[in-house]
């Protein structure tokens, strides 16, 4: 059986690489606060910003996953946020710490996890990381979410470079989806101007129809996956592929 944890599976890009992966037959996990109506799904609900729920859910899960028998397994680091928008010094204490560990600490967690928990099955292993635009380009009122995007793609490059040194180790691939129409974009454009001077550009993107929908996405990294185009240790732009 082939097995996908992904995080964030309950609503936006993660919904819809939930619902696609399962429509071909994986047996898919999804990690994240809310249950909602999927089909075929297991949904666990955890909030992975809080850290004491973290690895034992996570350590759950892989006792039931182990009762199946194994022939691919991946995890997709997709839950993310992007917190208040605005300067930096306009940010609490507690919503940096919120972002950083949604977008970069819980990754590094769950992979390492990952990595420790499939150190004995012999079949094709992979992490996936759902990065952004924001990681390679600075944009005023996005600093937590543009460096725990940028310390995601170090993580991708890393695990991949610990990796190749291991018999059968673990692949790790970065994703850049594009401007997705889900609920993080209405959030951005719902900001101040005076928080977000980008502001601007993500209406009228939304006004033109130009943004990816999560479906489109979903199909497109699931095909690169599938066609195995993905490159182990580097992050690529989904915009590069269509
Ligand atoms: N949309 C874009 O234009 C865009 C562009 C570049 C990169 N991305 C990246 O793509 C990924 C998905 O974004 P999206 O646009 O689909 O966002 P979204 O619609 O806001 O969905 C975010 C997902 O993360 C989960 N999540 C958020 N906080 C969580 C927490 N504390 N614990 C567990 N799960 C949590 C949410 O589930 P619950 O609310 O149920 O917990 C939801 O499933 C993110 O990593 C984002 O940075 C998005």
């Amino acid at each position: 059986m082939n097995i996908l944890i992904i995080t964030g599976g309950s609503k936006g890009i993660g919904k819809a690489l939930a619902e696609k992966y399962a429509s071909q037959n994986y047996k898919v996990y999804s990690l994240a606060r809310s249950i909602t109506d999927l089909q075929n799904i297991t949904q666990i609900s955890v909030d992975l910003s809080i850290i004491e729920q973290l690895e034992k859910t996570f350590l759950r899960l892989f006792d039931e996953i182990n009762n199946n028998k194994i022939s691919s397994i991946s995890l997709i680091n997709n839950a993310g946020r992007l917190g208040k928008i605005s300067n930096l010094e306009n940010i609490t204490t507690k919503d940096i710490f919120k972002s950083i560990q949604l977008n970069t600490t819980t990754p590094l967690i769950l992979a390492s996890l990952f990595i420790k928990l499939t150190k004995r099955l012999h079949v094709k292993k992979q992490i996936i990381n759902i990065s952004s635009g924001a990681a390679i380009k600075p944009y005023a009122g996005w600093s937590i979410y543009c460096t725990s995007k940028a310390a995601l793609d170090m993580m991708t490059k890393n695990i991949a470079e610990e990796q190749k040194e291991v018999k059968n180790g673990v692949l790790s691939f970065g994703i850049r989806p594009g401007v997705v129409d889900t609920e993080m974009q209405n959030q951005i454009r719902n900001t101040k101007e005076t928080d977000f001077k980008n502001l601007q550009r993500f209406i009228d993107l939304k006004d033109k129809n130009e943004l990816f929908s999560s479906e489109f996405v979903a199909n497109t990294i699931y095909k690169l996956d599938r066609e195995e185009k993905l490159i182990n240790g580097e992050t690529v732009d989904l915009r590069d592929f269509v």
